[in-house]
């Protein structure tokens, strides 16, 4: 189909904390770049986003800091605002779900589908916290992971493993708010009957071809669909988030879930009076950049709503990527691993476009990334300033100094086949980047600009002009191969210029200015033309682009990385799971205890238990036997021949009929798996440990 216009969306970020460089690459910059791209195409484009202000992290955050959680996400959506200015990241709106309009747009919604009867009304048992007096639904809720055994999954999703959960899924539940262990209390929510648009979804998705949308997002959808959808709840208990609008619905809100998506119609509202030809009018093309966190929402929820509300295009595609780690590490926010945007631009002040090139040329599209700092030193000065930096600044300094700071002419007489493939890959670059770009591919969208930067550096090395000067005295004619050659690469930068602009878009504007032309210029019809620049025009001399990035500069943003991991080890936040450290003892109680190293020669599972193991130990002096709970965690046969260290002089204890004389020394893995705490190197079995 033929679109009129395009809306672009980015997921609408969390107002719980500020941006890392993972947000930045998962999804706003290739929407700005896609953006960018569509408007130097003069399509009509708008490009909203705005802050997620609701749902239980922000109001977790705000009881922890014993704050309100409107002044969390005051806090965090002018910083986040903030940062997506500095990167030059060109919403037309960045707009926010907690203000009025918002509220409106999502509660008018819910009373459509409401009053078309399409939620299914239900009371069922939640888990309650009678310490917080508050329903435990999504994140309020964490407990052990049915599928990997994460300790602390959510209520809506375990991390680890990515499973998505409910809370009843969950074992040992516990609440996130006061760790108390919650009971169940019935309570009343309005569902939305997902089971009943799987038809509707497997027409739109499966038959409809939408196999050109990214595998992983493709497969992600076919998967939910292959397992049958459920009614998911759109409501909560909770007293923020925008209120549900029935009358019988005191202390409820709406699920985030259910109200953030709205918020891309929402700030479309506040942007333009003709907001509904881009949510309404079937020639608009609507697209979503996000994470693949997000893919069942945007593929499977929200376009049920809009189906269900009626009158809404669907999206012709939700390009997500995958995720970008730190220096080989996943990244997160609660141990402070991440590269923080607003700590970026302080650190490294006008270089937003380095930022920018090395996130997208390393760009999670396909599979997980790595962000490393030397990948992004050696990026910046290896491409960026060795190739396209020095491409431009040579053509600008030896236009100076050979042809009079102006642009020289092209003599068609002795235009020669190096000339005449530079002038095609020109061409065939624009049109590669072009295909690239539309097709959601910007990583090789931006190989294709450097490697056109490439040959004009390796066509200048083989024209050698400052060699050609030298000639000039006995074969004055050779000035026309001077001249050729400018002219040419000279071209070249302009077309740079508009190939560049959707990616670096300072860079883009520096050119200009050298260039001494104007916006216009940067439209992309103009792209692989090449009288850009008018024969004869001065043109300033040269400005620098991208300067080299340092090894201190680089060290010392590792450090900082590994100094703030440390940092935040130690706080609460991440402290919480982790028992504080008990009362002071005496040597003299120290040394009451006696601790053996000891061999397993055998061991049993304990029948009709989950749990626990009985092992027998060579403790040297003795045989003896201890019974463990370390069966969930290990088969027998892997733990015989294992050293262990052993509590020698407990108090024996019987257990399931078995007299368990000791107790083996026992940590813990972050998922809760239970691990030996053995002798680094061969002990003799009975040695003391001390
Ligand atoms: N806040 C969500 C996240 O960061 C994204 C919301 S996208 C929207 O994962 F569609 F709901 F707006
Ligand atoms: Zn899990």
């Amino acid at each position: 189909m033929d679109h009129k216009r395009i809306l672009v969306t980015a997921a609408l970020p969390y107002a719980n904390g500020p941006i890392h460089i993972g947000h930045l690459a998962g999804c706003f910059l290739p929407a700005d770049i896609y953006v960018r791209y569509q408007r130097a195409q003069k399509k009509d484009i708008k490009f909203v986003c705005g802050s997620d202000e609701h749902g239980v992290p922000i109001t977790i955050r705000a009881r922890k800091e014993g704050t309100t959680p409107q002044a969390v996400v005051d806090k965090f959506h002018n910083m986040i605002k903030e940062s997506f200015k500095d990167m030059n990241i060109s919403f037309d709106i960045y707009s926010r779900t907690s203000n009025a309009n918002h509220h409106k747009t999502a509660q008018d919604f819910f009373t459509k589908l409401y009053n078309d009867g399409v939620f299914e009304e239900k009371e069922t048992e939640q888990y309650y916290d009678e310490e917080a007096k508050a329903f435990l639904a999504d994140r309020y809720i964490v407990g052990t992971c049915p599928v990997c055994g994460n300790e602390n999954a959510y209520g809506d999703q375990c991390e680890k493993c990515g499973s998505s959960l409910s809370p009843e899924q969950l074992k040992n539940p516990r609440s996130a708010l006061s760790n108390a262990t919650p009971v169940k209390k019935k309570t009343k929510h309005w569902y939305f009957p997902l089971n009943k648009y799987e038809d509707f979804l497997n027409k739109w998705i499966v038959d409809g071809k939408k196999d050109e949308w990214k595998p992983n997002v493709y497969g992600q959808c076919k998967s939910w669909l292959d397992n049958g959808l459920q009614p998911r709840a759109m409501t909560r208990d909770s007293d923020w988030g925008v209120p549900v609008p029935l009358t019988d619905a005191e202390g409820k809100v709406l699920y985030v879930w259910f109200d953030a998506p709205i918020g891309y119609i929402s700030a479309t509202k506040e942007l333009t009076p003709n907001w509904a030809d881009y949510w309404q009018q079937e020639d608009t093309k609507l697209v979503h950049f996000i994470g693949k966190d997000n893919i069942v929402f945007h593929c499977i929820i929200f376009p049920s709503m809009l189906k269900a509300h009626g009158g809404y295009v669907l999206p012709d595609n939700v390009p997500a990527n995958e995720f970008l780690n730190i220096e080989g590490d996943k990244v997160s926010t609660s141990r402070n691993w991440a590269v923080w945007v607003h700590e970026y631009t302080q650190d490294f002040p006008d270089q937003q476009d380095v930022l920018r090139y090395v996130l997208c040329a390393n760009a999670p599209e396909t599979k997980d990334n790595d962000f490393t700092w030397k990948d992004f030193q050696d990026r910046n000065n290896s491409e960026l300033v060795a190739i396209f930096g020095n491409f431009v600044n040579r053509a600008f300094v030896l236009m100076h100094k050979l042809c009079g700071g102006k642009v020289p002419p092209l003599h068609e007489d002795v235009l020669d086949d190096a000339d005449k493939d530079l002038i095609e890959a020109i061409k065939a670059a624009k049109v590669s980047v072009e295909h690239n770009i539309e097709h959601y591919k910007f990583r090789d969208a931006l190989f294709e600009v450097i490697d056109l930067a490439r040959k004009g550096n390796k066509y200048m090395q083989d024209k050698e002009p400052w060699k050609v000067v030298k000639t000039l005295e006995e074969q004055p004619e050779n000035q026309k191969l001077i001249d050729n050659c400018l002219h040419l690469c000279l071209q070249l930068c302009a077309n740079l210029s508009i190939l560049v602009n959707p990616f670096l878009p300072d860079t883009a504007q520096k050119m200009l200015h050298m260039m001494k032309v104007v916006e216009r210029m940067l439209d992309w019809e103009n792209a692989g033309k090449l009288d850009l620049l008018k024969v004869g025009y001065p043109l300033r001399a040269p400005e620098l682009l991208f300067k080299k990035i340092e090894d201190e500069q680089v060290a010392a943003q590792v450090e900082k990385l590994h100094a703030n991991l440390k940092e935040n080890t130690i706080s609460k936040e991440e402290t919480t799971n982790i028992a504080p450290v008990k009362d002071e003892i005496s040597f003299d109680d120290f040394v009451k205890m006696d601790l053996r190293a000891a061999t397993i020669i055998h061991a049993e599972r304990v029948p009709k238990t989950d749990k626990l193991m009985k092992i027998d130990l060579d403790m040297g002096f003795e045989k003896r036997t201890v019974v463990s709970g370390i069966a969930e965690h290990y088969n027998a046969e892997e733990i015989i021949g294992k050293q262990v260290t052993v509590v020698a002089n407990l108090a024996p204890r019987k257990m399931r009929g078995i007299e368990s004389k000791g107790m083996i020394l026992m940590a813990q893995d972050d998922n809760g798996k239970l691990i030996f705490v053995s002798p680094a190197d061969k002990a003799t079995a009975g040695s003391e440990v001390k």
